[in-house]
């Protein structure tokens, strides 16, 4: 889900056995080893996420939650690890996490170890004090906007130092809880702005690491983007591997099909008013040092376009982080399940090992979405995995790429 945030800055200025082994080529071997977790949000204002904020943490009914997980069946918890003390840079001058945040995210990731259930964590912008990091490298030519979070070497590399600074401290402090993060997404659904530069520019040779790209072929933007892409992802994946080769790290995405594109049409622009958003490409980052993709694809007249449309890739195995119903679309619970249901099954056929649908219990959040707990467990009694155990059920559909 996309949440539009504030407090940044981006100018340069189941089995536990088998799934505590994080190795996903074990997986398929098992009718319980599919990972089945819902998103678990707490948002201040309706929109920004607060789940780890230092003085409302203890105030969420967290182990109540766990537990209900468990009870259902799932296997794996998917959380933000922003709120606006981590944006505005935890008070700190210079980069660093402080204990003070940290303990936080260890009670959570100790309390779901308790219930025999793994944690995705997922991160998005660099907090504040990460700007020293983001200022010791040159701005690159002709990138503008939110397009720096890739394309900024400064940006990818404070990155990489926060995920060096956060995992660490987890791993001193607490070895269980260090242990039970299954996943890191190291920025929910990454994507480039097509009005902002490179590609809001339609000619001309832009540089990227001492190679021109001609801004009129779509072939060499989507080959910019891809590369950018990959080396951003490859460093960040580098930083964690040495704190842990176990966890499994990718960034998640959404289909081109999701923002008005038809499939990966070469980072091309769009009308004013349209969506400027363009995801990375799943066949690219494949190729990369990612572990997994994460497809993020929702209840809607488009969903199966979406699949189509992702250039979905069966050298790695592929998640979908988030799914869900919008209540706008859907008229009740108990409607909003069974059209998750039919994503789901339709995902199948493009090989997905697991699912995580939108939220747990946020009712609060602005565009409103189904949540599984409401309605007396509405949609947890059709989609938990004690109640829907997918696993036997994906087994048997022949896999087609
Ligand atoms: C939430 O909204 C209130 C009222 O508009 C505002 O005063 C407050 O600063 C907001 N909180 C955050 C963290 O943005
Ligand atoms: C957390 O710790 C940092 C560093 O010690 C400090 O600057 C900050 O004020 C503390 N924040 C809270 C909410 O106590
Ligand atoms: C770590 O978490 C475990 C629970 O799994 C707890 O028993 C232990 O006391 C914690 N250790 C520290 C150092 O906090
Ligand atoms: C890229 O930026 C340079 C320096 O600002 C400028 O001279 C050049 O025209 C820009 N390239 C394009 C294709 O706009
Ligand atoms: C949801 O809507 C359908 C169709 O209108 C209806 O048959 C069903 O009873 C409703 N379910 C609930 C829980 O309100
Ligand atoms: C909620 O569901 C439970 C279990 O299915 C049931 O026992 C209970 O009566 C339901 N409560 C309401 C208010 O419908």
């Amino acid at each position: 889900m996309y949440i539009v945030l504030a407090f940044v800055c981006l100018i340069g200025v189941t089995d536990q056995r088998i799934l505590h082994r994080h190795d996903f080529s074990s997986l398929n071997d098992d009718d319980n080893t599919y990972f089945r977790g819902s998103n678990y949000i707490r948002l201040i204002n309706t929109s920004m996420h607060a789940t780890f904020e230092p003085s409302l943490y203890s105030t969420w009914m967290i182990e109540t939650a766990l537990g209900q997980m468990q009870s259902y069946g799932y296997n794996y918890v998917r959380v933000f690890l922003a709120c606006p003390t981590y944006y505005a840079g935890f008070g700190l001058s210079s980069p660093g996490v402080p204990l003070n945040y940290t303990k936080n995210v260890i009670d959570f990731l100790v309390r779901a170890a308790n219930h025999k259930i793994l944690v995705m964590l997922t991160a998005d912008f660099n907090p504040l004090n990460y700007q020293s990091i983001i200022n010791s490298y040159p701005i690159p030519p002709n990138v503008t906007g939110g397009n720096v979070i890739i394309f900024h070497r400064g940006q990818v590399e404070a990155k990489a130092q926060f995920f060096r600074d956060l995992l660490s401290q987890i791993k001193a402090v607490n070895m269980s809880a260090f242990q039970n993060i299954f996943a890191i997404d190291i920025f929910n659904e990454i994507a480039v702005s097509v009005r902002e530069q490179p590609f809001s520019l339609t000619s001309g040779l832009v540089p990227f690491e001492d190679i021109l790209y001609d801004m009129a072929n779509g072939n060499d933007r989507q080959r910019m983007l891809d590369i950018a892409g990959n080396i951003w992802m490859d460093t960040v994946v580098a930083a964690i591997k040495l704190v842990s080769p176990r966890i499994l790290v990718t960034a998640s995405l959404f289909s081109p099909n999701a923002v008005g594109h038809d499939g990966f049409d070469g980072v091309q622009v769009r009308p004013p008013d349209a969506d400027d958003r363009y995801p990375l490409r799943p066949a690219s980052l494949v190729q990369s040092l990612a572990d997994y993709i994460d497809l993020h694809v929702y209840a809607s007249e488009n969903a199966q376009k979406e699949l189509a449309g992702a250039a979905l890739s069966s050298e790695k195995p592929i998640l979908m982080g988030e799914t869900g119903a919008y209540t706008g679309f859907f008229s009740n619970a108990s409607i909003a399940a069974l059209a998750i249901k039919k994503v789901i099954i339709d995902s199948f056929d493009y090989g997905f090992i697991g699912w995580s649908i939108w939220t747990w219990d946020s009712t609060d959040q602005q565009p409103r979405f189904w949540t599984l707990t409401e309605q007396n467990n509405t949609i947890n009694n059709v989609l938990a995995p004690s109640v829907w155990p997918i696993g036997k059920l994906a087994k048997k559909l022949p896999i087609k790429f």
